[in-house]
């Protein structure tokens, strides 16, 4: 490659999630300023050149330029924490690929899964730095991954909407938010929304509670309340609410709120409705919190490669940001802490957690 600027790859994997483009910006302006050029991968066997002239809207646009996918060849979770081997001629392939680019680095954007890909490329050889993204912040070894502030804003902003129209009418308004395995998203979005309720996956609860909680309010001359429920909470002794993925896919979650909605109309007779946030708080452009984080982590990826640190995550460890070997951030996932201070704080207020 006699002649030709250093180059450096980048790739996003898994779900999407707001900052996605607002870490790419970083990647190809950070690299830029070290005289070295940025190449995106598409697909593993298709790339495009990133013009750093070309990046500004990206600061604030939603998705991935890049694209991405969460299943497919270099899918290496497939639910329940199994994880894949990506077999061993993909891997070589990938190696040759990098190699023969004469790509000094390869930033790999991505949570959980993603992430376990990129500790498996880095020990066939592939000079990999990983940068956590997920809106679930489920991913350990960082206090927080980008595009979880987005979330939690979307679905602040829907719960204040849901409030005006729930008093108004006094009824019950169901919020069902995303966190597959852990309840970030309706914590944080409970308390800073003024939910009542708040139902996640670390804690099991009982429908007598989460009833029990909203006829308290009604004989305090609350007339309305507000549950906020994560896809993956469930009942003590119940099952996740959802549907198959299909072959080699994780289950597909989603229900659970219409059923929280069915119970509580069912078992006190008072009028509930139910709001499925869904892909909204997925989509759209990063908050400003999440813009500086991307920013952050994206020129620390940068600073990675430069230094030869490969097989390393970025993460935030405030005030700063820091790399942790990939391997602390992969194969478990940081949940709520059940008796931790968010928990308490929420309990503090009166908040149920339906346990
Ligand atoms: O990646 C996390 C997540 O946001 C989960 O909370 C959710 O279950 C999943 O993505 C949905 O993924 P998909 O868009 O593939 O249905």
């Amino acid at each position: 490659m006699a002649g030709q600027r250093p180059r450096i790859g980048i790739l996003t994997g898994g779900g999407d999630c707001p900052g996605l483009n607002a870490v790419i910006r970083a990647v190809v302006k950070a690299s830029f300023m070290r005289g070295w050029d940025a190449v995106g991968f598409l697909n593993p066997a298709q790339t495009m050149e990133l013009d750093y002239k070309a990046m500004g809207y990206l600061l604030v646009q939603g998705g991935t330029i890049l694209g991405t996918s969460n299943r497919g060849r270099f899918a290496a979770k497939t639910g329940a924490g199994e994880v894949h081997r990506i077999p061993d001629e993909i891997l070589r392939e990938a190696k040759a690929n990098v190699d023969g680019m004469g790509l000094l680095g390869l930033v790999c954007v991505g949570g959980d899964g993603s992430l376990t890909i990129a500790q498996q490329l880095f020990e066939a050889g592939v000079p990999v730095v990983g940068v956590p993204k997920t809106i679930d912040n489920d991913l350990e070894a960082t206090v927080m991954t980008f595009g979880f502030d987005s979330a939690v804003c979307c679905a602040t902003d829907a719960l204040d909407r849901l409030h005006t129209t729930a008093e108004s009418h006094s009824r019950v308004m169901v919020l069902e938010v995303m966190g597959r395995h852990a309840g970030w998203i309706a914590i944080s979005a409970g308390i800073s929304g003024g939910g009542d309720v708040i139902l996640i996956p670390e804690i099991p609860f009982s429908w007598e509670k989460v009833c029990e909680a909203v006829a308290r309010r009604e004989k305090a001359g609350k007339r309305f309340t507000l549950v906020v429920a994560a896809e993956g909470a469930k009942p003590a002794g119940g099952s996740l609410v959802g549907r198959s993925g299909g072959a080699d896919r994780e289950m597909r979650l989603g229900g659970i709120g219409a059923l929280a909605a069915a119970e509580i109309e069912k078992r006190i007779g008072k009028e509930t409705r139910v709001c499925v946030l869904g892909h909204l708080q997925r989509g759209g452009g990063p908050t400003s919190f999440d813009r500086l984080l991307c920013t952050r982590f994206g020129t620390r990826a940068v600073q990675l490669i430069a230094d030869k640190q490969f097989g390393r995550m970025v993460a935030l460890k405030p005030p700063d940001t820091v790399s942790v070997p990939i391997t602390e951030a992969i194969g478990r996932l940081k949940r709520v802490t059940v008796d931790g201070e968010l928990v308490g704080t929420a309990r503090a207020l009166g908040i149920s957690f339906g346990d």
